[in-house]
């Protein structure tokens, strides 16, 4: 071969590379064309044999012409890969975006729980009738808890409640009364006060949780009767049931109150014509009252002479499993989220 042909074939060579690489449209394809020219076993490789042949003065400027063809094949080369890479790289992008204007995914506005709903609800109708929120310590002490509220030491009334001890004179409260004489103790009279929050009793069953919430009343002034607590019973009863609620006294006792009576609402299903919830009674208990016992008063250094109150305690879970329909009191403690999302 002369060195002419041999440039001329090298020049075709180079050129038919440089359109095979840019045919390739993948990385390996790319790869396999360098290689069919470049390789060991190459076409432009095999050219070196012919160079052996020429004779020694035509030799550089072959040796020139293989080289610029196996430049101008790798320059190719690498700037198809490139190219090929930038291709890749936007299809990535392309596929990878986040569509902006794609309407978000909702997760749901929180509601509040079921029993803080209702709890809400009866904290505000005493509010508008001008009691005030008063809060006490869920770990008190025996004083607070039942001595100053007319409960002697060994008194049978205290096996009324399951009380959980935890020290000698530290327990878990078993009910928000103890906030009626640690309000008296801290203010002037008169007092209308309600004080929700959490009690504790050991005890668990479809109606009893260990944990669960009450919301105390207290009025403590001159003058104050028996009608005065009939008439905010009343009032209650009406705007957190219905207009024309009717509300029943039975006698009852507590230590704390005399006299003491526990509060029927007509029941709320039936309206007084008797049905499976209200055990064809037409009533539904929901509150203990009473007037306040002098004794109480006295614990907190006021008058009983002079001054009298009423005061009336509520379970929030008994007003919201009848209200909401809930059979089974730990279903309000268990945070299933399927439970909660009814309400
Ligand atoms: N503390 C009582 C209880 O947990 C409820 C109660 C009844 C509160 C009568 C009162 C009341 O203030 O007058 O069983």
């Amino acid at each position: 071969m002369e060195v002419e042909q041999l440039e001329q074939r090298l020049e075709q060579l180079s050129a038919k590379a440089v359109d095979e690489l840019g045919e390739a449209d993948q990385k390996e394809e790319a790869i396999q064309v360098k290689n069919r020219y470049l390789g060991r076993s190459g076409s432009v490789q095999e050219l070196m044999a012919a160079l052996r042949e020429l004779p020694n003065e035509d030799k550089p400027k072959a040796g020139k012409a293989i080289n610029r063809a196996k430049s101008t094949i790798e320059d190719a080369f690498e700037s198809r890969l490139e190219q090929l890479e930038h291709q890749q790289l936007q299809r990535r992008l392309k596929e990878e975006t986040v569509d902006v204007t794609l309407p978000a995914r909702s997760s749901g506005a929180g509601l509040g729980h079921p029993l803080r709903q209702v709890e809400r609800r009866l904290i505000a109708i005493f509010e508008q009738m001008g009691f005030q929120v008063a809060e006490g310590p869920e770990i008190e002490t025996d004083y607070y808890n039942f001595e100053a509220l007319n409960f002697p030491p060994d008194h049978p009334a205290r096996d009324m409640q399951d009380t959980f001890v935890l020290t000698d004179d530290r327990l878990l409260r078993t009910h928000t009364s103890p906030v009626q004489v640690r309000t008296m103790e801290a203010y002037d009279l008169p007092i209308r006060i309600i004080s929700p929050g959490r009690v504790y009793r050991c005890d668990s069953d479809l109606t009893h949780s260990p944990v669960f919430h009450q919301i105390e009343g207290l009025l403590v002034g001159e003058g104050v009767t028996m009608s005065h607590l009939k008439g905010t019973l009343t009032t209650f009863a009406q705007r957190c049931f219905g207009e024309g609620t009717g509300i029943r006294f039975r006698p009852s006792y507590f230590p704390f109150t005399e006299p003491s009576a526990e509060v029927d609402v007509e029941c709320i299903f039936c309206e007084g014509e008797g049905c499976r919830v209200c055990s064809d009674t037409g009533w539904l208990e929901i509150l203990g009252a009473g007037m306040v016992d002098p004794n109480v008063l006295e614990h907190a250094d006021i008058d009983a002479g002079r001054y009298t109150g009423f005061a009336f305690g509520l379970g929030v879970e008994r007003i919201a499993m009848l209200e909401q329909g809930v059979g089974d009191i730990r279903r309000f403690f268990e945070n299933d989220q399927q439970f909660l999302a009814q309400f």
